[in-house]
């Protein structure tokens, strides 16, 4: 399935390639060139504009002649408003249907460009060019979209295929120690969902080594690309990517709501991961040893989390807002294995309370 050359290697994540490896964005300059399109548009924030937009530039000539539209870095940017705000930019630029959108950022820049491009004008050609680890090895690959509203995480968005996703490591240079961490999350998911050699090497990697990582990045990135080729609407294989999700996004919700203690999605997914896990073992789903390894290595990496008892009501009615529970039911993907899960597995209130309850546990001083 993978096609690889010397310094390109391209994988199909099912409705759109993921183009990988030294001269991923030559790959670009030459799939632009081959594009009729109107007028190009760059989307970026102000970080992802200010440190990866030159060398996109000095590699993609083609690119020079495109204008560019800047958001606010951060998750607020991900809503109605900043989206009406890039709708009426186009409009006012006369942009067409054959107008092509690059979003250059992470995984805000791609899931609010690619819905904004899945709606405009009912829909414009978009291409991914991920900048943070999350947005390589997870949010740029598989064409969700999508914003947040009403303080719910993507509440309201569509699927919408890039044309193509371009990885092009060396952009992870500028990305600070914590950004790192939080795309580490998601790659620790895509070991222990999937590949429990990846989870084994992920392991034992030397984290603040770029080029270390580096394999490890493609790596899971071609597990994201997999499990989407298989299951682009997410009618069953791609709910396995959801291991960590349920509890992870009411922490991170709940973490809003007290700004001092706001947590990024990783974070929260990393916590997420570790209550999941347990629910496994406590389900009679995966050994004790594998729950154990599984919390010291994440404890180890993340920060805790602390929340008291009397918070746990709230976090279960923000878990019950998630997308993924139906008809008020928890229904949660848990692990079997290391690098093995199964999905749909109902799981009661006052479980996913005695989870929580384990979590505070763990971390309390
Ligand atoms: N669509 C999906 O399948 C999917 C999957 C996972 C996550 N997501 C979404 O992705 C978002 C999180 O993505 P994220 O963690 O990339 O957040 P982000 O886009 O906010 O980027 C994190 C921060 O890093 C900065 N940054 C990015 N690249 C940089 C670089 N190379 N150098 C310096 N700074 C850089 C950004 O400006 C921002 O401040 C969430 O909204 C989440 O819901 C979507």
């Amino acid at each position: 399935m993978a096609d690889t050359h010397k310094d390109v290697t391209e994988i199909s994540a099912g409705r759109h390639p993921v183009v990988m490896g030294r001269d991923a964005l030559r790959a670009l300059e030459r799939a632009l060139r081959d594009q009729a399109s109107t007028t190009t548009f760059i989307l970026g924030d102000e970080n992802t504009l200010r440190h990866c937009l030159p060398e996109l530039l000095a590699h993609v000539p083609t690119l020079r002649e495109a204008r560019t539209i800047v958001v606010p870095p951060g998750e607020s940017s991900k809503d109605v408003v900043m989206a009406s705000g890039i709708w009426g930019h186009l409009a006012r630029e006369a942009a067409d249907r054959q107008a092509l959108l690059v979003c250059l950022g992470g995984g805000v820049v791609t899931d609010l460009g690619g819905f904004v491009a899945a709606t405009y004008k009912r829909g414009i050609r978009c291409i991914h060019v991920p900048t943070s680890l999350m947005g390589m090895v997870d949010a740029a690959i598989g064409g969700k979209t999508g914003v947040d509203l009403a303080g719910v995480k993507n509440l309201v968005g569509v699927f919408h295929d890039p044309l193509g996703v371009y990885i092009h490591l060396p952009f992870l240079r500028s990305l600070g120690k914590r950004e790192l961490l939080n795309g580490l999350a998601e790659m620790i998911k895509h070991g222990l969902v999937h590949d429990a050699q990846l989870w084994e090497d992920i392991r034992r990697a030397p984290l603040h080594d770029l080029d270390a990582l580096t394999p490890l990045v493609a790596r899971s990135a071609m597990v994201k690309a997999q499990v989407v080729s298989a299951d682009p609407r997410e009618n069953g294989l791609r709910k396995v990517l959801n291991f960590g999700h349920t509890i992870g996004h009411g922490i991170e919700a709940h973490s809003w709501e007290s700004p001092q203690q706001s947590l990024l999605h990783g974070e929260a997914v990393a916590i997420g991961m570790v209550c999941e896990a347990w629910l496994s073992w406590r389900l009679d789903l995966l050994p004790r040893e594998a729950y154990d390894h599984i919390a010291a290595h994440i404890l180890d990496l993340y920060r805790p989390y602390r929340f008291e008892h009397a918070a746990d009501h709230r976090l279960l009615e923000l878990m019950r807002n998630d997308k993924k529970n139906s008809a008020g039911q928890f229904r949660f993907t848990l692990l079997t294995a290391i690098g093995k899960a199964t999905v749909d597995v109902p799981v009661a209130p006052a479980q996913v309370q005695d989870a929580l309850e384990h979590y505070r546990l763990l971390v309390r001083v």
